[in-house]
């Protein structure tokens, strides 16, 4: 096959000689624990399009983790950037105020779920983002628990740490956690018992949880739950409509308050604005980050105003926590998803995925299941003979992948799932091309493992 196709170029090898190089320099100066998915250099990037140091041009699967929703490097949040840092870079908030940061605040109350009086706090990454919920939370219920869920990610700080439950790579050897964090079983349809039907089991995960506040922690103890409507790194895990619905409504009625993390679900992403209007809760606070602004580091809380205004002046914040440019990059990503209604945009990605994939079943029994919400979509591929999961697989698929011109990423407590977090601005013909790649990569490494059984 060709693999310098129409969008995709990789004839200087993955990675080329400067790429080689920088990537000597970078084993020299930068830590072991600073993961990298791939071995790619990038040099600049626009759309769904990434260009490497060495001139390979790739199709972007993975849009920096579900941050890309509105492409690489807009237009109009490009100018925003620059005129902003012609103007001002930072006074802090705290400092000097400035009309940027309350015209984002004032749009997040607007545009997240729940008519009723809201307030946003910005700050810089989407752990800021979890950190905050959980001090506002605390603050007004005057109660310390915290419950999140199995296979859940919640950032790399130690409460995100301890709000996660994935423990290689995210928590090993890096303890003693916060106190007060408890885990609730999340429910995870495809994998249920085969003797349980669906309505079976979607009940068993609840009366788990209501067995869970009798036998871990009393509901009067706990401040907040915290939830992935959609499971990120846990595997793109959809969890069923009533199961979120009745957490919700348990939470209601015992004071609790529901923290929705949109981080990666938001911004259009799961074929809705956001995901919590699927589900059809709207949560105390929100937490968003990632699609917010484009690449722009920001992060947001929106949250009931009686709830945000319990914390006094002082105890909330940061320097950089709502920075100029991260408020009129935001603003316009916003402003394009809105009138490009890129969430339904989604809905037709996600579909065409999960299209590609049902076929490409029939020929490899590897793939086991195709799952997932608007464009947030995951393949899960197991051993067919022995159903364990297949990791070895998925690592050398995404490896290939980028290889061949796609950069993707998998997912999941057993890194065996494909996750798909394109720009929902990506083009037909790209998105075909992409898929296309990957549906050339099984086979090559189909074809590497039968080999190398011989
Ligand atoms: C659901 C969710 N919460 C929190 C985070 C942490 O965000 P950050 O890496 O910006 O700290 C992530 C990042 O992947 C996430 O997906």
């Amino acid at each position: 096959m060709n693999i310098n196709r129409k969008f995709v170029n990789v004839s200087a090898g993955v990675p080329g000689p400067i790429g080689k190089k920088l990537t000597d320099l970078r084993n020299q100066y930068v830590p072991n624990g600073v993961g990298n998915n791939t071995p790619v250099f990038v040099e600049k990037a626009n759309g769904s399009i990434v260009e490497d140091v060495d001139g390979n041009k790739y199709l972007d699967f993975a849009g920096a983790i579900g941050s890309l929703n509105v492409g690489h490097t807009p237009d109009h949040v490009v100018q925003a950037i620059k005129s902003q840092a012609d103007q001002l870079i930072h006074s802090c908030f705290h400092v000097v105020m400035y009309k940027p940061y309350i015209d984002l605040a004032k749009k997040l109350v607007e545009i997240t779920p729940g008519d009723f009086p809201k307030k946003t706090i910005l700050l810089n990454s989407g752990a800021e983002a979890v950190e905050n919920a959980v001090k506002i939370a605390r603050k007004y219920t005057g109660r310390a628990g915290i419950v999140s869920f199995t296979r859940g990610f919640h950032g790399r700080t130690l409460l995100g740490m301890s709000l996660t439950s994935k423990v290689k790579p995210y928590k090993y050897k890096m303890g003693p956690f916060a106190p007060a964090t408890y885990k609730g079983q999340f429910p995870y349809l495809s994998n249920r018992p085969a003797e349980l039907t669906e309505d079976e089991y979607i009940n068993f995960c609840i009366s788990q949880f209501k067995d869970f506040l009798l036998t871990e922690v009393s509901p009067e103890e706990i401040a907040a739950v915290i939830m992935e409507p959609v499971q990120g790194e846990g595997g793109f895990i959809v969890p069923p409509k009533k199961f979120v619905k009745e957490i919700f409504n348990l939470c209601k009625s015992y004071g609790i308050l529901f923290i929705a993390d949109e981080i990666q679900t938001g911004f259009g992403r799961t074929g809705e604005l956001f995901a919590s209007t699927y589900f059809e809760i709207e949560p105390d606070l929100i937490t968003m980050s990632k699609s917010l602004a484009a690449g722009v580091p920001i992060s947001a809380v929106t949250g009931r105003t009686n709830i945000m205004d319990a914390a006094s002046p002082g105890e909330l914040g940061g320097t950089y926590g709502g920075s100029p440019l991260g408020c009129v990059a935001a603003l316009e990503v916003i402003d394009k998803i809105q009138s490009e209604k890129l969430w339904i945009k989604a809905r037709g990605i996600g579909e065409k995925i999960k299209l590609f994939f049902n076929n490409l079943k029939k020929d490899y029994p590897i793939i086991t299941d195709i799952r997932g919400l608007g464009a947030m979509v995951g393949i899960e591929f197991n051993d067919p003979t022995t159903s364990q999961p297949a990791k070895e697989f998925v690592g050398a698929l995404t490896k290939k992948c980028c290889e061949n011109g796609v950069i993707i990423l998998s997912a999941g407590v057993h890194s065996n799932v494909l996750r798909f977090l394109t720009p929902l601005i990506i083009s037909d013909e790209e998105l075909d091309e992409g898929l296309d790649i990957i549906k050339y990569s099984i086979q090559q490494v189909v074809g590497q493992l039968v080999t190398e059984v011989k």
